[in-house]
């Protein structure tokens, strides 16, 4: 490994799911990613998103390292980190300031810094994001982007995401473990989001509906930014568990049999093909229909829906907010059949959110086009948009000191393009 090639610009996207961990590795330029090399590997020592056993964790993430940095043929020092979990919590706030005639960046990160000072716990909470939703100046409302325009009181409304710092620090000290010396912790469910949307979703109305391993994470977009997340602890290894006990079967043959034959909707199994399943401590296997099997998984997945569609009820949400309809997203949506079964229960229109971007390039982008993969391709796109091009190598810079971070303003970013190629020619 140490003669691998190392370079400042190549970083990884680390997804620690509770039932996969995805690196995927990117050298980062100022037009594209290019993607290196990526590994998919089970993961141990998490529950529902947070660490319950930190050796375990470490190994996990050691291994799924030392695959990704081979596969890549180079070795990383700098990673950004997946957060979810129920510790997640979302805040709305507000912050006003008077400003000099015009308004400048400056301001923006001092009215951004403004609505976020005082409201949150510093020593039980970690604020992973200020997202700014939209600028007020003077008395005029809904301004996206106020850097350059005139005017004398500048107020934001902002939406502020903060993890419980333990659980963060938890990771933090995994990760550290695996050799990735620098790491910056982001919003898993932003990234995801990042990587499975287009603009014009973002701007009509979305719900983002991750379905993993072990939870299932809600993102709302409206008006071009987020507005609202949740995590609800029930996921793809509730339907795996149902298949072991229906059929008696083990667990990881229940998960084989779910990947390879499992469907969501029995209405779509035209043909009943059978296929040979082991039972516990017997050593002939027996023959299982697919229809009996998509049987026992659309109660769950249905169940799994239907708290979505509960959870964005109780929270004030209604059909009509949704212009662009449901995404759907992570490993589990990629069970046969999920797509008409939310369109069903949803009635309104759902798609798969497969991670997608101009920026990305190199071989490997259609192999890692799968929705698995959406929230570790998202934390490269994060990473590309946030990495400091005028100091490359140096990239653990907290939220607090990017401001506005991720919604970095097109003109800012054009800005910061322009001076790294000044820099570097
Ligand atoms: N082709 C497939 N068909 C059905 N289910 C699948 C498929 N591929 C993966 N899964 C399921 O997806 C789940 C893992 O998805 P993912 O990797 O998004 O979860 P995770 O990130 O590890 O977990 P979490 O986000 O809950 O912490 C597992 O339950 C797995 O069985
Ligand atoms: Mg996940």
């Amino acid at each position: 490994m140490a003669s691998m090639q190392t370079s400042p610009n190549i970083i990884v996207g680390l997804d620690i799911g509770t039932s996969k961990i995805k690196a995927v590795i990117g050298e980062l330029s100022p037009n594209h990613i290019e993607i290196r090399g990526y590994s998919i590997v089970p993961s141990k020592g998490l529950r529902n998103g947070v660490v319950i056993n930190i050796e375990e964790t470490k190994r996990s993430i050691r291994t799924a390292m030392e695959e990704a940095q081979s596969f890549a043929g180079c070795q990383v020092d700098c990673a950004y980190i997946g957060i979810t979990g129920s510790h997640i919590k979302s805040i709305s706030s507000h912050g006003v300031i008077t400003i000099n005639n015009e308004v400048t960046a400056e301001d923006v990160q001092r009215v951004t810094q403004q609505a976020h000072a005082g409201k949150y716990s510093l020593t039980e909470e970690h604020m992973l994001h200020v997202l700014p939703q939209e600028f007020t100046l003077d008395m005029q409302e809904g301004i996206l982007e106020p850097e350059g325009m005139a005017g004398k009181r500048l107020e934001v409304k902002t939406h502020i995401i903060t993890a419980s710092q333990s659980a963060v620090r938890n990771i933090e000290k995994c990760v550290l473990s695996a050799g990735l010396a620098k790491s910056t912790p982001v919003l898993a469910q932003l990234a995801a989001s990042e990587a499975v949307l287009s603009d014009d979703e973002k701007e009509l109305g979305v719900c983002v509906v991750d379905i993993g391993g072990g939870t299932t994470d809600i993102t709302v977009y409206r008006n071009g930014s987020m507005q609202y997340t949740a995590v609800l602890p029930i996921a793809g290894n509730y339907v795996t568990n149902d298949i072991a006990i229906a059929f008696n079967t083990p667990t990881d043959s229940a998960e084989r049999i779910k990947v390879q034959y499992g469907c969501a909707m029995p209405s779509l199994i035209k043909e009943d093909f059978k296929f040979d399943v082991q039972r516990v401590g017997e050593r002939e296997p027996f023959a299982l229909g697919q229809r009996l099997l998509s049987e026992v998984i659309r109660p769950r997945m249905e169940e799994i829906f239907e708290n979505v569609e509960a959870r964005l009820k109780q929270d004030g949400f209604s059909k009509e907010m949704f212009g662009a309809g449901i995404v759907i997203t992570g490993g589990s949506s990629m069970i046969f059949g999920s797509v008409p079964l939310a369109e069903e229960i949803f009635d309104m229109p759902v798609r798969i959110g497969v991670p997608k971007s101009d920026v990305l390039s190199g071989g490997l982008v259609h192999e890692v086009n799968h929705s698995e993969l959406a929230t570790a391709i998202g934390l490269l796109l994060y990473a590309h948009q946030n990495f400091d091009l005028d100091n490359p190598g140096y990239v653990y810079v907290t939220p607090r000191a990017k401001g506005p971070g991720f919604f970095a303003t097109l003109g800012s970013r054009l800005r910061r393009l322009k001076n790294w190629f000044s820099a570097s020619f």
